[in-house]
């Protein structure tokens, strides 16, 4: 009966999807529990490259069954438009194997529109966000004001209520915000047909989850975003709307957490970023240009969903380390190993110094974490390609050091390092 849960440990795109993509080869279900299109997961099958932002990074396994859980929010243009290229790239996307909870939160285009002005009135302390709409969305959830996926049942109602909720937005937008209302009538025909191509997909996901549990199948829980984009456990506010933690497994999915047997962590050997907000271990270098790559390479640090470049900087242990503890994680995954390769030496942070004093463990207060700087350890590099290395005794002894260090200073096993985007390109342990 057990749950296994992954969750990124960092800011993010740490290659949650990919580690997903691995583990649900040997699991039953796939269920995301949190956010929404902010999310993209890329997971590269052969010589097929999929970018996932709703759907499930399970759904390239045929006969694994898929669910978007109560706590995402779900854009359904976007959601409709991503399962019908999965259907035209092949990939079985019949209701039978996907459920969408009727509890999620609709995401509409007026909650795009304010995102974006929110974003313009924040001027330079903007979040950065990815413009989905996903703050507004979480707002009218908490404000209970919001509009759930079970709606799309029938979607001639659901268009009714879509429009008033659309008018009503329009005089936040127009009368507060000075700017363009949402073109209603333009709106609603493209979400009617969304909704009416959804409505098979709904279903009670708590309730599909807690049988297959019964029944002792192996659920893997995909998280979203990472353990510092969390709205509660996150550096507030520069943070995303949902909770990335542990914790929304269990509210977003509706499973107890006796069923949790293993909290896996995804940590990148190095840190990324996109967005704004503090990050110590920055670099604004040629060694921070040379992690992010030019963009040749598919893997290069560009955002999946908007295609930002992400900042780029060392590993920080006291982030992973955090992440280990609010997550209660029972193991690590270190990916993109590889990128390291040609560095004479890395630098690792496991402690700053935070207004003239030592620090050891990671300050979550916005006003002390941005006075924070990175006390680096430094660590031999290795010049070898290892992206076709398959067994950890193969690795570079200096790339088997990074690894040990990291199980040593986090205190959690690395169970499996990724050396490449591809499938094949893993070791276990
Ligand atoms: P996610 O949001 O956590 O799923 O991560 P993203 O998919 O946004 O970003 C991870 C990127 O790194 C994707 O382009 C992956 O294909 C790529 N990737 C994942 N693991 C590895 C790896 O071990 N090595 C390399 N070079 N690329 C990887
Ligand atoms: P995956 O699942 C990286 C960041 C945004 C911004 C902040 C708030 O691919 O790892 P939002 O649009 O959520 O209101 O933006 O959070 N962000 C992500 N960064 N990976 C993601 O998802 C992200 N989802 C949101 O860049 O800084
Ligand atoms: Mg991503």
């Amino acid at each position: 009966m057990p749950a296994y849960v992954v969750l990124g440990t960092q800011w993010g795109d740490e290659g949650k999807g990919r580690v997903v993509d691995l583990l649900a080869a040997h699991s039953d279900f796939v269920a995301r529990y949190a956010g929404g299109d902010n999310a993209g997961h890329t997971i590269r099958v052969g010589d097929e490259v999929y970018k996932l932002h709703l759907v499930p990074s399970g759904v390239l396994h045929p006969g694994k069954r898929c669910a978007i859980g109560g706590g995402t929010v779900v854009n359904p243009l976007v959601l409709a438009s991503e399962l019908r290229e999965l259907a035209e790239r092949g990939i079985d996307i019949s209701p039978e194997r996907i459920m969408l909870a009727e509890t999620a939160h609709i995401i509409t285009p007026a909650h795009v529109a304010l995102d974006k002005v929110n974003e313009a009135q924040r001027g330079d302390s903007a979040i950065g966000t990815t413009s989905r709409g996903i703050g507004p969305v979480y707002t009218d959830k908490a404000a209970r004001t919001g509009l759930r996926a079970g709606l799309m049942r029938a979607p001639d109602l659901f268009i009714e209520k879509v429009k008033q909720h659309i008018e009503g937005k329009n005089r936040l937008l127009v009368d507060v915000y000075k700017t363009e209302p949402i073109d209603i009538d333009a709106a609603l025909p493209d979400l009617h047909a969304a909704a009416a191509f959804l409505a098979p997909y709904l279903a009670d996901v708590p309730l599909l989850l807690y049988q297959a549990l019964q029944a002792d199948k192996i659920v893997l829980c995909e998280g979203a975003q990472g353990t510092l984009l969390d709205i509660d456990h996150g550096i507030y506010p520069y943070v995303t709307s949902s909770s990335a933690t542990v914790g929304g497994v269990i509210t977003g999915l509706g499973i107890g957490p006796r069923y949790i047997e293993r909290i896996i962590g995804v940590a990148k050997a190095f840190s990324t970023r996109v967005g704004g907000g503090p990050f110590p271990t920055e670099l604004h270098d040629a060694l921070g240009d040379r992690l992010r790559g030019t963009g040749a390479n598919p893997w290069d640090e560009y955002g999946t969903t908007t295609g930002r470049p992400r900042r780029c900087g060392w590993l920080d242990t006291l982030v992973v380390r955090y992440a280990a503890r609010i997550n209660g994680l029972t193991e690590l995954v270190i990916t993109k190993l590889d990128v390291l390769s040609g560095f004479d030496a890395l630098q690792v942070a496991n402690s700053y110094t935070c207004n003239g004093a030592p620090v050891d463990t990671l300050p979550c207060e916005l006003e002390t974490h941005q006075d924070c700087q990175p006390i680096y350890q430094s660590i031999p590099g290795w010049q070898e390609d290892i992206m076709g290395v398959r067994s950890f005794s193969d690795l570079p002894s200096n790339a088997q050091s990074y690894v040990d260090y990291l199980e040593e200073l986090t205190g959690l096993p690395v169970k499996t390092i990724t050396v490449g985007p591809a499938r094949a390109q893993t070791i276990e342990r």
